[in-house]
């Protein structure tokens, strides 16, 4: 078929892949995992059965659990060579660069470099979500001068990810605050970062290869970089002492958008919204320095009323993560730590009913045939 239709910019409202990872029903503000609620997953699931969810198609039973967590705690191990990698960044290196980075170099050290099936895949992905946690911890302790802290295989992955982050084991709360933030991020469908890994995929590319475009496209701020926009807002505002309403006010006078408002596909508010706000108001009210979210709140009850937006989830991941005592930059990272699961749950789908990702573009440049004049003659 040659016909091309009038693309949509931005391809909005383009279904342009078929799978059974991730629901999404955008006027009814339903997210779901293989079919089972968000809220559900958020309340009694943990990231670790998230993952398993993504990945095998169903929730596992207590055996396969066990030994997909014992599996992502054996490979929480870096070459030598990566965090000697990790040393040489120059000092100012973004952790979201230096991650993009990383992961197409964890590739050389993979044991199963050349190997692109389904089995391998898996290995990969549960190596993948390991490692990147390891090194955005690693890379934020070496950056501040400080040594890197060898994983407790015992924790669960978010409790390790604290704990090679700070040094000190997490209390039972931040673990479960991070653990249910890894779980709202796991997977959202064919979201800018997931397409890009599929696209990659579909060329018979490597996981790797896929992951490290995926991370690329995290990173700009209409995506995963809106966190961290969020906080520098929220900082800003603290700093200056203004008013967060009239700090809002004032930027969209200048036509500027709200970081953490307006979401593609939900006309309803994203749910996972609904669980990152009470957990930046509990976490705000158990660490008593509330103001994060009390100033979110403001900001957000002024947008929703004068603009109709709803708050993505960017808008309160960002003082949950502050709160949790994770560096601003930091934060479109610890996104990429939660979903690696999903990006790598949809190469291997791609690569089960693999078909070359190629669409056309509808040409508006010069008149074919254009003339070709000789440099001599141009003036
Ligand atoms: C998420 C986002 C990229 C979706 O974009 P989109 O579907 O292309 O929607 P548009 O950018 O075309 O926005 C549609 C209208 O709403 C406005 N709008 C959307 N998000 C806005 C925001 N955060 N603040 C202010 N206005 C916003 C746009 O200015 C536009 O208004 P117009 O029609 O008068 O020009 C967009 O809402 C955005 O940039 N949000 C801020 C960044 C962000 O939080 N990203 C994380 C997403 S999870």
């Amino acid at each position: 078929m040659t016909s091309v239709s009038h693309a949509p910019r931005g391809l909005e409202g383009v279904t342009a892949t078929n799978s059974s990872i991730c629901y999404i029903d955008g006027d009814q503000g339903v997210l779901a995992y293989r079919g089972i609620d968000i809220h559900e997953l958020a309340e009694r699931s943990t990231f670790e059965e998230c993952c398993y969810l993504l990945w095998f198609a169903r929730l596992p039973n207590r055996g396969e659990l066990q030994e997909l967590k014992l599996n992502l705690a054996r490979e929480r191990k870096l070459d030598a060579s990566i965090i000697s990698l990790l040393r040489q960044a120059p000092k100012h290196a973004l952790p979201m660069d230096v991650l993009r980075t990383v992961v197409s170099a964890l590739s050389f050290y993979d044991p199963e470099e050349k190997v692109n099936d389904a089995e391998a895949n898996v290995r990969k992905s549960i190596r993948l979500t390991s490692q990147i946690a390891y090194v955005v911890a690693a890379y934020d302790r070496i950056r501040k001068g400080k040594s890197v802290i060898d994983p407790d295989r015992s924790l669960s992955h978010a409790a390790n990810f604290l704990y090679q982050l700070t040094g000190q084991i997490p209390s039972a709360t931040a673990e479960r605050a991070l653990d249910i933030a890894l779980i709202l991020h796991a997977d959202h469908e064919l979201n800018a970062s997931t397409f890009a890994a599929r696209v990659v995929a579909a060329t018979l590319s490597d996981m790797h290869s896929a992951i490290a475009a995926a991370i690329g496209a995290l990173k700009g701020p209409l995506h995963g970089g809106a966190n961290e926009a969020v906080f520098r807002i929220l900082e800003s505002i603290d700093a200056s002492g203004a008013d967060p309403v009239d700090f809002v006010k004032g930027m969209l006078a200048q036509k500027n958008k709200i970081p953490g408002f307006g979401h593609r596909v939900y006309r309803t508010e994203d749910p996972r919204a609904t669980h990152l706000r009470t957990m930046s108001r509990d976490l705000g009210n158990s660490s008593g320095v509330p103001k994060w979210f009390e100033m979110s709140r403001r900001i957000e009850e002024f947008v929703v009323d004068d603009r109709k937006l709803n708050a993505n989830v960017d808008f309160y991941s960002a003082s949950t993560y502050h709160t949790l005592g994770i560096d601003i930059d930091l934060f479109t990272p610890v996104f990429a730590v939660s979903r690696i699961s999903g990006w790598s749950a949809h190469v291997m789908e791609q690569l089960n009913d693999h078909r070359l990702i190629r669409p056309r573009a509808e040409y508006q440049g010069p008149i074919y045939p254009n003339k070709y004049v000789p440099v001599e003659q141009r003036r």
